[in-house]
């Protein structure tokens, strides 16, 4: 395991502090890293809500919440008992600047520390919140400001909120977060691509046929039904999270691990990506949603169901056939698929090589099969070459896909962190690298406002798909049709 280093002594203010992801992600992540020695006794971790509640009521709520979402054997009475000296709470309604007095008391006068606004609420309150935080002059030369995403639901939207956040904070103060880059494997990507000789030279249209990314879930929409039918799965996943698999997948060598150097390289990507017409968008998405089905042998119910009956256009499941137009890339399919409700919870990228040139094995010519590379991202988390080999035997001369399987978990032997937990220490150490710069953002949101607007312009309708299959139809048939399929396991 990597030595852990403390961090300087903070004040992380959480707004949401009573909230879902505040409860289910962001203490625990905390309480982790509490229990691994990186917090130092002095450091705060100050809720933020609306509700008139009192610090034992508050610690209350986060023993219960970490008892239930930590892991089993996870929660220890010692650890706990340290991790709630440094929890305090502090009601502040996000929008009644002048009722923020327990915030202000608790935080003046203790100006000398990296302090953190960590905004765990809805976008529209991040700009008001911001201002709220300058208008207490609460903003101190050691801030920085954390926001969740969805960041906006489309590019003007995503520019207001960088702009009223710019208003109160510089750009190098800000960490925009996509969860997805605190993954280990996601990282574990730029170890593979850059801590390696073999495969760059692979890494290109001269040896690649495909790429194939899904990002899959076995969950439903469940509570936040309402909240997901007005975002879908192209604003909810593919904007951010499939978009940053693409940019570090496909972006040329960063210079070093500099947080700029990474970045200017995935904004390449994002600005090189084919922007799909209305005409091009029936053949290149696909459109899902999900209606009741069995997933482990157990009935779920359908989307529109969830929805209490509600008439909805919103997707699902998306598929998108990507193209990026750059020297490397050109002519090299990206398929990338996700979806709610889906067989299993199941995340990889497939990365399938030509096929051989020329077979010198006449009678088994078919069976050739090109060699495929599958990152698997989550869950079971390795990576798999397959190659060709001969089926031993004095007989024929018979050829089979073999694979060469690494799981990390059984190389590696550890817990795999949260991502949480490692973005958190970044913004603590003030380390933006692993977060989304304003220009990345906003690229990914243009590509994807050009998808939204060609559905509307061509009516594209959002197909129906049995909870527990890999989604509609249509879904296999966007690879068909450039002779090609999903490669999955089974
Ligand atoms: C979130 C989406 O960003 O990512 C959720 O809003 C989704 O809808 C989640 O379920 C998936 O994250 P993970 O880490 O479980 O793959």
């Amino acid at each position: 395991m990597a030595q852990l280093v403390p961090v300087e002594t903070f004040d992380l203010v959480i707004f949401g502090g009573t909230g879902d992801l505040a409860m289910r992600k962001l203490l625990p992540a905390l309480y982790h890293r509490d229990g691994d020695g990186q917090i130092t006794p002095d450091s705060r971790i100050i809720a933020a809500s609306r509700g008139e509640l009192g610090r034992d009521e508050y610690l209350a709520l986060v023993e219960e919440a970490l008892r239930s979402n930590l892991a089993d054997g996870e929660f220890d009475e010692a650890t706990w008992r340290t991790f709630a000296t440094r929890i305090h709470y502090a009601q502040a309604d996000a929008t009644e600047h002048d009722q923020w007095g327990q915030l202000v008391e608790l935080l003046n006068g203790v100006a000398d520390r990296v302090r953190v606004a960590y905004l765990a609420t809805a976008p529209s309150l991040f700009g008001t919140i911001a201002q709220g935080l300058s208008q207490n002059q609460l903003i101190t030369d050691a801030s920085r400001i954390v926001l969740e995403k969805p960041l906006g639901r489309d590019l003007e939207s995503a520019r207001e909120i960088n702009e009223a956040i710019g208003k109160c904070f510089a750009e190098h103060q800000i960490y925009r977060i996509d969860h997805y880059l605190g993954k280990e494997t996601v990282q574990n990507l730029l170890a593979l691509r850059f801590g390696n000789s073999l495969f760059e030279p692979l890494w290109r249209r001269s040896a690649i046929d495909n790429v194939q990314i899904t990002v899959a879930e076995d969950l439903g929409v469940g509570g936040r039904v309402e909240f997901y039918d007005r975002v879908g799965a192209l604003r909810d996943m593919v904007q951010n999270h499939l978009m940053q698999l693409v940019c570090l997948f496909a972006m040329e060598p960063p210079s070093s691990l500099d947080q700029n150097a990474v970045r200017d390289e995935k904004i390449k990507v994002l600005r090189s990506l084919k922007p799909i017409s209305p005409a091009e968008v029936g053949t290149c998405t696909v459109r899902g949603r999900y209606t009741s089905g069995a997933i482990d042998d157990e009935t779920v119910p359908g989307y529109i169901e969830e929805l209490a009956g509600a008439d909805s256009s919103t997707e699902t499941f998306v598929a998108i056939k990507v193209e990026i137009e750059n020297w490397r890339w050109s002519g090299v399919p990206f398929y990338i698929r996700t979806g709610k409700r889906l067989n299993r919870k199941h995340s990889e990228i497939v990365v399938q090589f030509q096929d051989v040139p020329h077979s010198i094995f006449p009678e088994q010519q078919f069976n050739v099969k090109p060699n495929m590379l599958r990152i698997r991202l989550q869950p079971d988390e390795g990576v798999q070459l397959s190659i060709m080999a001969k089926e031993p035997g004095p007989g024929g001369f018979d050829l089979r896909p073999v694979a060469l399987d690494l799981s990390f978990a059984e190389t590696f032997g550890v817990r795999y962190p949260d991502a949480y937990e490692r973005l958190l220490m970044e913004v603590l150490r003030g380390n933006p690298a692993l977060f989304m710069r304003r220009d990345e953002v906003e690229a990914a949101w243009e590509w994807v406002d050009g998808i939204i607007a060609s559905w509307e312009t061509s009516k594209q309708k959002v197909e129906s798909y049995v909870a527990g299959t890999w989604g509609p139809s249509s879904s296999s048939l966007l690879l068909d049709r450039d002779g090609r399929a999903w490669n999955q396991e089974d």
